[in-house]
């Protein structure tokens, strides 16, 4: 569990950087260089850490969204375009083809974003997303023009977390929504010496002999010990203007879905 003392302070000019402190002006630098590293082993790592379970939290993430015809996604932290690609897919399931359907995939780094563009040629994607290299503290966004706004496995990057849930809250429209789904540091105690092990030990290992990167694989495990308990984020997303709050938690803690509206 992260020592509060060592938490970011508000005005502070540095943040942390898995549990190494760094000027805030170097952390996106950073955490770019981390995503620039494993962007092409990115959508196997997934599979391989999480067991498959990646793709059970994402199905309840879109089960949640419920998306419909017509609404307009925004994918902040977009990265490969999982999220993306599975609203637009369970739309093509459960609705006529609807050229209204939109979605755009932000995030600033632009090999992820390379990895999106080549899998939506693939899966036949080639009009109704964006690519917008951007990081989540600065859309080039207009004010209330997404429906949904989604961040998965995204937050714990942001440098700015207050501006980032401030520019999410911006671009939504009256009555939209936000979710964030996120690895959560609230494991539940049964899970914790078993979860401690696999993240100290197992995941490491992996990062270095599958993806070729120890050390990005030492930063997610750090990263999800530093972001806020679940009440905490809640308390953030309402000081970014988001009502009506709630989140879930599931695999006994390892993640939740946050939600909230702009009213
Ligand atoms: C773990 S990946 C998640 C990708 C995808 N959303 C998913 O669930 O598979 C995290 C993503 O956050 C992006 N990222 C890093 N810093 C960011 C920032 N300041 N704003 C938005 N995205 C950021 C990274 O480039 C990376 O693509």
């Amino acid at each position: 569990m992260a020592n509060s003392s060592t938490k970011d302070v508000e005005g502070d000019d540095e943040t942390n950087f898995g549990f190494r402190r760094v000027p805030k002006s170097e952390h996106a630098g950073l955490v770019s260089s981390v995503f620039e590293s494993v962007a092409d082993r990115y959508d196997i790592m997934n599979d391989l850490m999480s067991g498959g379970l990646h793709r059970l939290w994402k199905q309840a993430l879109i089960d949640w969204i419920n998306p419909r015809p017509g609404m307009r996604l925004v994918d902040v932290a977009g990265g490969t375009g999982d999220v993306t690609f599975r609203f637009l897919e369970h739309l093509d399931n459960t609705s006529d083809d609807d050229p209204e359907n939109r979605a755009t995939i932000c995030d600033p780094n632009s090999a992820m974003l390379k990895v999106a563009q080549t899998k939506a040629l693939d899966k036949g994607y080639v009009r109704g997303i964006d690519f917008v290299e951007a990081p989540a503290e600065d859309l080039p966004l207009e004010n209330r023009s997404a429906d949904v706004c989604t961040i998965s496995f995204g937050l714990r990057n942001v440098t700015d977390r207050a501006a980032g849930l401030a520019e999410m809250h911006r671009i939504l429209d009256f009555g939209g929504h936000f979710f964030c789904l996120e690895f959560s540091p609230a494991v539940a105690p049964v899970l914790a010496p078993l979860y401690e092990t696999y993240s100290n030990r197992i995941l490491p290992w992996l990062g270095e002999h599958v993806a070729g990167d120890r050390e990005a694989y030492e930063y997610l495990v750090e990263s999800i010990r530093r972001f806020p308990e679940p009440d905490s984020l809640t308390a953030e997303m309402k000081a970014a203007g988001f009502s009506n709050t709630q989140h879930r938690m599931m695999s006994g803690g390892i993640v939740a879905i946050h939600s909230g509206w702009r009213l």
